[in-house]
């Protein structure tokens, strides 16, 4: 099979940075405690810009670093958890405002994971011949389901975009892992607005089983489950990718982690035995948890400031809501 090539990289980051003091006005909290268990000093949110808005800015971001036209695009493929509608997808919103129109759209659905499974998807569909282009967004407007209350949960998040435009490349080397963990889903959860049909039995209401802990309007996080799901399934999947290749993660030039935390960080590079820390590429500090998008902002980061050379190693890691996780190892 044939590897992938990352053409071009774009991202687009919303509003004026909002740092911890902010926080302090809303809820009980304060820079020190926010910096010290998370490594986060300031993130971002939508000032009233719609998720596929932020996908399309990222994306005409990219399509102009790789220099053609939004035309020469066969398939645009979105990794989101906060869409704007049931339908039409975020894909299509985007495909409509760069005028895609050559381009089959689908959105996907991994949480934080998204990215790495969109890699691993966009990458199978070049390896046929009639898909020569990939425009892969990760997007996440994350502000719409946070419980601004909530101080466990809405200091993390944040809201941006990235895109990549993606080709085949012959000979080139790729292994992924995709996984997930169905069964401890509950852990991170939010709900969609649910209406109920006229004829709705109300006998029947509440039989059926999703979560024991549902917040009905706003995201549900068991930190400390995630945090230990988190340091768990990362190196796991990242040696398990490299093993694929038959490297192990000392091997790679560059690590670019899901941004949720550097303590995750930090406890996954000591079981993987990684001591090279300047390998591992954080902006967290800037942006927060941005989900599916986190890798990629970063990624365009780096690229923007001349740190990844051609067919230099390339890890990437997602883990979050699902619970999924995967990893990827690739050339760029
Ligand atoms: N400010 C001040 N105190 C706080 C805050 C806050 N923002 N949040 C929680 N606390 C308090 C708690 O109430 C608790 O107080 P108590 O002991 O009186 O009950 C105390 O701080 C310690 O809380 P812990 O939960 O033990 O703190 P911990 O060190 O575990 O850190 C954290 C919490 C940062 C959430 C950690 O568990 C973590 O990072 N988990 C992973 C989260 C994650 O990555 N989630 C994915 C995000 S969702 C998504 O990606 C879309």
């Amino acid at each position: 099979m044939k590897g992938i090539e990352i053409v071009s990289t774009g991202s687009y980051i919303p509003g004026e940075p909002i740092p911890n003091d902010r926080f302090t006005e809303i809820v009980e909290t304060s820079d020190e405690w926010i910096v010290t268990r998370t490594g986060i000093k300031a993130r971002h949110f939508s000032n009233g810009e719609p998720t596929w808005y932020m996908g399309a800015e990222a994306a005409k971001n990219a399509l102009e670093m790789a220099g053609i036209s939004a035309k020469e695009i066969d398939f645009v493929l979105v990794t989101c958890c906060t869409p704007d509608y049931y339908t039409p997808t975020v894909a299509c919103m985007v495909q409509r405002e760069i005028g895609a129109v050559n381009a089959g759209c689908m959105d996907i659905n991994c949480a934080c994971s998204g990215f790495v499974y969109g890699l691993d998807m966009a990458r199978r569909y070049l390896n046929f011949d009639d898909v020569k282009t990939v425009l892969l967004v990760s997007v996440e407007r994350l502000s719409q389901m946070i419980d601004f209350t909530d101080r466990s949960s809405c200091v993390l998040l944040g809201d941006g975009a990235a895109a990549c435009v993606l080709r085949a490349k012959e000979g080139g080397r790729f292994a992924s892992v995709l996984a997930a963990d169905g069964a401890a889903g509950g852990v991170l959860n939010a709900r969609h607005t649910r209406r109920e049909s006229p004829f709705l039995d109300e006998s029947k209401r509440g039989e059926y089983f999703d979560f024991p802990e549902v917040r009905w309007d706003a995201l549900y996080m068991d930190g400390k489950e995630v945090y230990k799901f988190a340091t768990r399934v990362f190196p796991e999947s990242i040696k398990e990718a490299c093993s694929r290749l038959g490297i192990t993660p000392n091997h790679l030039s560059h690590l670019v982690p899901h941004q949720a935390n550097y303590r995750i960080v930090a406890t996954a590079l000591k079981t993987m035995g990684i001591d090279d820390h300047s390998k591992v590429f954080l902006n967290l500090d800037k942006y927060g948890n941005t989900g599916s998008a986190s890798i990629p902002i970063a990624l365009d980061e780096m690229n923007r400031q001349g740190l990844l050379k051609r067919g230099e190693l390339v890890g990437v890691c997602g883990f979050g809501g699902g619970l999924t996780y995967a990893s990827a190892v690739f050339e760029w």
